[in-house]
């Protein structure tokens, strides 16, 4: 490249190039490029001109895996290069031909509705532009996307393309962790982030432009964030608004904004071949590997995109893999495996990213966030088993459950486009072709329709946004879910009887959280136990991955676990002492692997715990410990929690006690041998069967005490001896 050789240092590097061999090279990786450093000791080579200190630093450079190696003798020359190598590169994307069209475009409405391929330069190259074309210099520049994992790794390639320090100019903010400073003017956030930012600045005022990323994901709060920023528009005539989606319903978004126009970028697309299996598959965890391995064995050259429903299915498949190739050693291709999660540590991440060397394959495990949010170079093979993780909620039980469902004709046709950006392609669809045709739905139903809406009820109404009724959805949900989650909230106390926000709804908004997590912080406060409800809360958080079971070390780990549960304490209490004792060993991470626990969940824990802190502060919930009033620990998690409440019966099943349903404590819960009378669950999970995740036993007068709105005596009565102590009937935390 013409820009590479403005920095190149000839002599330096015929010098170095005579060391090359000897030394033992430090990589860098940045964007597509590798720069290794080497250093070589003085003595050994006296007539080197560039000399640091005792040692010599020469660095060697390709551009692109078998491109020209280039040597440079200042880290910064090799750098710059880079910067300028990565500036030609934005060029070859499909949107920049359209880069003045769309500026115009821009300054002359006031929002615009972008569709262009995945891939082709929406996400990282429209902020640039606007920053470019000086949209900076009046406020900040925002968009959203639906993934943190995306809005992470899209922040970081950005501020690669800048030349700055991720968290500077260039910044993201997901939940739990804010990357960015008073310096940021190209901003990155989760769509969820952003409807938070509302609470603080209605009106956004810090931002001259927003740009609502995948629109097409349609989740609860991209569908929410429509509404508001809508109605900014019509308030603060100058701020832009651009609204970006990957797929063909961008006449939908046009209709919704008033007709904005729709800017089309042409995409680049090679054909695909599509093939399907003949008949159904039993088992596609199984299906899919055997494919990868058959892919492997027997095609060209490409790299291979499988789509799995989550962490669990592509730790499996990961696993197999590993197995299947293991011992082979020479007789086949390297296999680079690559999972890429919503969980997956950032660190980890970037390696999906990395150029696949000569002769090796790589294989991305994704769940569908690889579907449309992150575009992977040099994918020739797509293998779609056909099912995805989505979240279901049943209006009538008050019941969410993540179902693993099949997906929509539209992300089977997205994933399959992954196999043909850079060529040709094919796609593995383990399904039949009678399958996609009769059996999937056209498109995915928008998540506003199939979730609880207890958050986003409580923030509009803390946004003073009353007659929900009438608010602008583009699809509404149903009524029945909108008036549920009336119901729990004003159950919570959140809401009184006419609807209004109450103080305890107004502090439970102040939390990035579930309103039931928020109720159980705010109730802490009362029963004195704030600072051990706070861990719960942040270890609740971090989600299932805090114990760890490595296959070879079952007992050794279950056994571990069992320590914690010692006196049948129940599971949230169990993640009080696993936090506890962590804490105690000032944090070690010896400790943790002699107790088979996660390290980095730990940590995340941790941060979690600290930003929760910092919140409790601001609602003005002093710390208060008691850690061996389990009874009062019980009591606040209840007070978040009586609707999840179960009763043993006499088939040692449980029974939910409103909207009865049957259900099970997780074979992974320190009570699934107990099973305690009255039980209280944080999660439903549907594998086999409808399981409670995270229990703890309760009294049943404790839900009358607690939540007199929501249980009458003759709901707890048959609980036996217990009765309810006199006066001490109404318990809210108004
Ligand atoms: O948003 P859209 O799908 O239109 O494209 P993009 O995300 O802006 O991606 C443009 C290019 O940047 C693609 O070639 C990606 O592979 C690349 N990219 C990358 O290398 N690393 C990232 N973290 C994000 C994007
Ligand atoms: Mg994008």
């Amino acid at each position: 490249a013409v820009a590479s050789d403005r920095y190149r240092d000839p002599e330096h590097e015929e010098k170095a190039n005579n060391f090359a061999e000897q030394e033992a090279w430090e990589k860098y990786q940045i964007g597509k490029a590798t720069l290794k450093f080497g250093a070589a000791d003085k003595k050994n080579s006296d007539d080197y001109e560039y000399v640091f200190e005792d040692q010599i630093e020469f660095i060697q450079a390709s551009i692109m895996p078998g491109s020209k190696v280039h040597y440079f003798s200042t880290h910064k020359a090799a750098v710059a290069m880079f910067l300028d190598e990565m500036q030609e590169d934005r060029k070859t994307l499909p949107i920049f031909p359209y880069r003045e069209r769309l500026l115009d475009a821009i300054t002359k409405h006031q929002v615009l509705v972008i569709e262009g391929e995945t891939g082709s330069g929406k996400t990282t190259q429209i902020p640039q532009y606007l920053h470019e074309a000086g949209y900076s210099k009046v406020g900040k520049i925002g968009c959203t996307q639906p993934r943190r994992v995306a809005a992470m790794s899209v922040a970081a390639r950005v501020a690669q393309e800048m030349g700055v320090k991720l968290g500077h100019e260039v910044g993201y903010s997901i939940r739990f962790e804010d990357c960015t400073s008073d310096t940021t003017i190209i901003k990155y956030m989760t769509d969820g982030m952003l409807l938070r930012e509302f609470l603080s600045e209605p009106d956004l005022a810090s931002y001259s432009v927003m740009m609502v990323d995948e629109a097409h994901e349609r989740t609860l709060s991209t569908d929410i964030l429509f509404g508001l920023v809508k109605d900014i528009t019509r308030f603060r005539p100058e701020i832009k608004l651009l609204i970006s989606s990957a797929t063909l319903d961008a006449g939908k978004f046009s209709d919704y904004f008033d007709g904005a126009p729709i800017f089309r970028i042409p995409g680049r697309r090679f054909p695909v071949d599509i093939l399907y299996t003949k008949a159904p598959e039993a088992d596609y965890l199984e299906a899919a590997t055997v494919t990868v391995l058959q892919i492997h064995v027997t095609q060209p050259p490409g790299d291979i995109l499988v789509f799995f429903t989550g962490q669990e299915e592509i730790e499996a498949a990961e696993e197999i893999l590993k197995h299947r190739t293991r011992g082979l050693g020479s007789k086949i291709a390297e296999m680079i495996i690559c999972p890429i999660y919503a969980n997956l540590p950032s660190d980890m991440q970037a390696k999906i990213f990395e150029e696949t060397p000569e002769g090796a394959r790589k294989v991305v495990l994704a769940t569908n966030i690889a579907e449309t949010s992150l575009t992977i170079d040099g994918i020739k093979y797509v293998i779609d088993p056909g099912f995805c993780k989505q979240k279901s909620y049943s209006p009538r039980t008050g019941m969410e459950s993540l179902i693993i469902t099949p997906v929509s004709k539209a992300a089977a046709q997205q994933r399959a486009g992954r196999a043909g950006r850079t060529s040709a392609g094919k796609c593995f669809r383990l399904y039949t072709a009678w399958s996609f045709q009769n059996e999937m739905d056209d498109n995915t139903v928008p998540e506003i329709q199939r979730t609880n809406l207890g958050n986003v009820v409580l923030m509009l109404k803390s946004l003073g946004i009353n007659d929900l009724i009438n608010f602008d959805f583009m699809d509404p949900p149903p009524a029945e879910t909108l008036l549920r989650a009336l119901e729990q909230l004003y159950a919570l106390g959140a809401l009184n009887d006419r609807g209004e926000l109450t103080k305890l709804g107004r502090r439970m908004a102040e939390f990035p959280l579930d309103p039931m997590l928020s109720k159980m912080l705010v109730a802490s406060d009362k029963y004195l136990c704030s600072e051990e409800i706070v861990t719960i809360c942040a270890m609740l958080s971090v989600g299932n991955s805090i114990f760890y079971r490595p296959k070879d070390k079952q007992v050794h780990a279950d056994n571990a676990r069992m320590n914690f549960h010692a006196g049948n304490v129940g599971d949230h209490l169990a993640l009080l002492k696993v936090y506890d004792q962590w804490k105690e060993t000032n944090f070690s991470t010896q400790w943790c692997y002699e107790n088979y626990i996660q390290v980095r969940s730990m940590k995340r824990a941790r941060d979690i715990r600290d930003q929760l802190e910092g919140l409790l502060e601001r609602v003005e919930i002093e710390p208060t410990s008691n850690p061996s009033d389990l009874e009062s620990i019980k009591k606040a998690i209840t007070s978040g929690y009586f609707y999840h409440t179960a009763k043993l019966q006499k088939n040692g099943s449980y029974r939910t006690i409103k909207n009865p349903q049957t259900v099970s404590i997780h074979p992974s819960s320190g009570l699934s041998q107990v099973l305690p009378r009255w039980v209280v669950y944080h999660e439903l999970v549907l594998t086999t069967k409808e399981y409670m995740r995270q229990v703890i036993e309760i009294k049943p007068d404790w839900l009358v005490e607690i939540a007199p709105h929501y249980y009458k005596l003759k709901d707890v009565e048959d609980a036996g001896a217990h009765k309810m102590p006199k006066g001490k009937g109404k318990a809210t935390i108004d």
